[in-house]
């Protein structure tokens, strides 16, 4: 019933019968409790006429974006069951309704069967349903010939906005696990450049990743290139190495030179300009790039833009100035939610402490790169070992303690 990746689609709302505006008010409140949905983002409310000439009364119409791990299949089918709710009751096509909700748009989705047509059959011919779906999802394509619904003309039709939908508290990202490039959950990454500490890392089996900067690497007094290629031989994922030029050309060149070094390298550049160039290019050519040194969200924008894979934005060094890093890592994945298109992954650096993993992962971060010190600290607590050590001195008044000895001779007996 789930799709996966979780993924953004547009629902649009039409109602001809009783308080119209209140049953539009009532369905977006249902939607946003309906399991599997969060709701993202509400239209104004257009008025328009009744279509196919067999309705009387006039339309309310607007448009929900909400981001789901639901099946185009199950997200029609919850969407018929709040119709039903809200009084909706069998009619002929086109006639007037208490509320009308359709599935009208799902990122990269094309049904046409009996039961459900995606993208809507006509969302292309009707203005009230372009219009809203325009306004909470821009970026929107049609999955089969790549435009945007925002470029035709019918999406700039004169329709008048007679009231608007209440917006959503805030959404929390967090509700809904956002999987770019195949990720389940937020990824762990170890900030070190000591190979000691990656090999006991990568013991632990958890680790997806490890990021260098200049000064991790010269903490280490090893030759970089070598440093960065045994790394990348202990953790099988992204290991970013940075580059040091500051001109666009020679940061390109070190970029592809370190490339090629080993599979696993992402090519680490800072957010000047000379680094957003070096991006470009770099992701141009199929070379992964983490763009570090992000303070601001409109930095990340430029990242993105740049096809970055990862935005590097320092926690710990905004907190260090009384500014507050966490509210930069919430704001840069809610823009990238914003745009399903971009796939850049929002990496939470400069971490200092556990819980600032903990509110990276709460704020729906996709990566978190934190010193070997930290995980140690994460995975600690007084009440898990005052808890274990108990199981254990408990355990001693068994008589027979010996679990292996036991399980062994207990298949060889049921055979
Ligand atoms: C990682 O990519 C960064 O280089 C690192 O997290 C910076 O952390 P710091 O602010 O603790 O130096």
């Amino acid at each position: 019933m789930e799709a996966d990746p979780p993924t953004v689609a547009v629902i649009g709302l039409g109602a001809s019968l009783g308080d119209r505006a209140a049953t539009l008010e009532a369905a977006v409140r249902l939607l946003a409790v309906w399991p599997g949905i969060v709701v993202e983002r509400c239209s104004r409310v257009y008025g328009s006429a009744p279509a196919g000439g067999v309705a009387g009364a006039a339309f309310l119409n607007a448009a929900v974006r909400v981001r789901t791990a639901l099946s185009p299949e199950a997200l029609a089918e919850g969407l018929r069951t709040i119709e039903a709710r809200l009084g909706r009751r069998p009619t002929r096509r086109w006639a007037d309704r208490v509320l009308d909700l359709d599935l009208l748009w799902m990122a990269g989705v094309t049904r046409r069967t009996a039961a459900l047509q995606v993208p809507h059959a006509r969302l292309r011919e009707r203005a009230f349903a372009l219009i809203p779906l325009v306004e909470v999802a821009p970026a929107a394509r049609d999955p089969r010939s790549g435009a945007r619904y925002a470029d035709l003309p019918l999406a700039r039709a004169a329709l008048p906005a007679v009231g608007a939908l209440p917006q959503p508290a805030c959404p929390p990202p967090s509700r809904v696990v956002e999987r770019r490039s195949g990720a389940a959950t937020m990824k762990m990454f170890l900030d070190t450049a000591n190979l000691d500490e990656i090999r006991e890392g990568a013991t632990w089996g958890i680790f997806d990743g490890v990021t260098t900067n200049p000064s991790l690497i010269a903490k280490e007094g090893r030759d970089f290139v070598d440093t960065i290629y045994q790394i990348a031989n202990l953790i099988d994922g992204p290991v970013s190495a940075e580059t040091v030029a500051t001109d666009a050309p020679t940061m390109i060149k070190e970029g592809r030179l370190l490339a090629k070094v080993h599979p696993n390298v992402v090519v680490k550049v800072p957010l000047t300009i000379e680094g957003i160039k070096c991006c470009k290019a770099l992701a141009d050519d199929g070379i992964r790039v983490n763009v570090t040194l992000c303070f601001q969200a409109a930095q990340a924008l430029y990242a993105a833009k740049a096809g970055a894979t990862y935005i590097s934005p320092f926690v710990g060094r905004l907190d260090d100035v009384s500014e507050d890093g966490m509210d930069l890592i919430a704001k840069i994945v809610q823009i990238y939610a914003n745009y399903p298109d971009l796939q850049t992954q929002v990496l939470a650096a400069s971490i200092r402490h556990p819980m600032h993993i903990v509110a990276s992962a709460l704020a729906g971060a996709h990566v978190c790169t934190a010193p070997f010190k930290v995980y140690k600290q994460l995975y600690s607590h007084p009440l898990t070992d005052k808890g274990n050590a108990a199981f254990l001195k408990d355990w001693e008044s068994v008589p027979d303690r010996d679990i292996i000895g036991q399980v062994e001779r207990f298949l060889a007996k049921r055979g």
